[in-house]
């Protein structure tokens, strides 16, 4: 069972496939798109899992894989992680006219479309996505790039993909808690624009991230779906694809204040910033407090976090977040945005927020 996402981008258009054993059927799926050396960019979690099966499949369609296996973790999406690739990809002997295979989370995924974009001023890429969090967001959308000392993310392009190709079945591998961390962004895409998205979930989350194939694949497919269409409309974030901040604001205030650690992970960031979101509009009387109430229940359930006090260790200050808050890429004339909600699946961009209300919220 598979499902097809078309992302309508003129000549720069694409498909994403998601089903179970689609990197199986790379070679079939790839080879009309590739000449030359095809070198497969991965970290070694995913080498020692699954490579072995994609090299298989793309020998099998008489394609001439070049696997690079780089170390795993954040710290490879760096300016040395790219130099390094570079070097990599270089010698593979990749040209114009190639293809270069992201296979992996998203941080291979970001620093391989980077690499791709500004290598020979420019190679297609296609991506294989390993981890929820890669199926569902980082995949789809065309941002690429590396983190710098200065922050996450400050160096990069946009570049779409020639195609992405997401295998259900290689999450079975995934850590529990990536796999929760990676279902925050799902669940925000019902939370920010589709409450009958959410109630799907509310019933079948368990299933899908269970490993249930029909609910998994349509679980991503239809998050793609819904991001792909926010993207066709606002390619580069300029109105819409500011909603899919939902949670954003208060997730990297927390991921800084906990120092990007693994007390949370992004995915949990942005969960505990939805909830965190959804109480903010209930305190400015935009949103009834059933819908936050719902929301919560939701994360909880699930287990992912719905309070600060659910992140181990010292407890981050409402001054401490609020000071991270001032530093965030989306201040504006000095204003905070924020994503809030007028209920589950309404979301609104708006920069109009009194700073003690979000105070109260994070003091609570
Ligand atoms: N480009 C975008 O639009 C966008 C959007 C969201 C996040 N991101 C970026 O994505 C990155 C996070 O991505 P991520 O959460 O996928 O992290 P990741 O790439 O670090 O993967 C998480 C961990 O899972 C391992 N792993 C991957 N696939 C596996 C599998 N199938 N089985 C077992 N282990 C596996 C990895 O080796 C790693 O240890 C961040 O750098 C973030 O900035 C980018």
């Amino acid at each position: 069972m598979s499902e097809r996402i078309s992302v309508d981008l003129g000549e720069r258009s694409y498909d994403i496939l998601v089903g179970a054993g689609l990197a199986a059927q790379a070679g079939k799926w790839l080879k009309p798109l590739v000449r030359g050396p095809l070198p497969v960019v991965t970290d070694a979690n995913v080498a020692k899992l699954h490579l072995a099966a994609l090299l298989e499949a793309l020998k099998q369609a008489g394609l001439e894989a070049k696997p690079i296996v780089l170390e795993p973790g954040e710290g490879t999406k760096s300016f040395r992680g790219l130099e390094n690739l570079c070097t990599q990809l270089l010698a593979t002997g990749v040209g114009r006219g190639g293809m270069i295979v992201a296979f992996g989370g998203g941080v291979i995924g970001d620093l391989t479309g980077f690499a791709a974009g500004i290598l020979k001023r420019g190679i297609d890429f296609a991506q294989i996505p390993t981890t929820l969090l890669a199926q569902v967001d980082s995949s789809v959308g065309g941002k690429t790039g590396i983190n710098t000392a200065e922050g996450k993310n400050l160096v990069g392009v946009f570049l779409q993909p020639k195609m992405v190709l997401s295998d259900t079945g290689v999450l079975a591998t995934l850590p529990r808690r990536e796999l929760l961390s990676g279902y925050a962004e799902v669940m925000k895409y019902g939370a920010l624009g589709d409450a009958a998205f959410f109630e799907w979930l509310e019933a079948n989350a368990g299933k899908a991230l269970a490993g249930d194939e029909a609910a998994i694949v349509h679980a991503v497919a239809h998050t793609c779906r819904m991001k792909a269409a926010i993207v066709a409309r606002d390619e580069r974030e300029a109105g819409e694809r500011a909603l899919l901040n939902l949670g954003h604001t208060f997730g990297h205030a927390l991921e800084a204040a906990t120092g990007y650690s693994d007390r949370l992970l992004h995915g949990e960031g942005v969960a505990l910033g939805t909830a965190l979101a959804f109480r903010l509009s209930v305190k400015l009387g935009l949103c009834g407090g059933q819908d936050a109430e719902r929301l919560i229940r939701h994360l909880k359930a699930i287990g992912l976090p719905a309070e600060i006090a659910d992140i181990p260790g010292p407890r981050p200050s409402a001054d401490v977040l609020l000071e991270h808050m001032a530093h965030d890429k989306k201040v504006k004339d000095g204003k905070l945005t924020f994503v809030l909600l007028h209920g589950i699946g309404q979301a609104f961009v708006t920069s109009d927020v009194p700073r003690e209300a979000v105070q109260d919220v994070l003091a609570e």
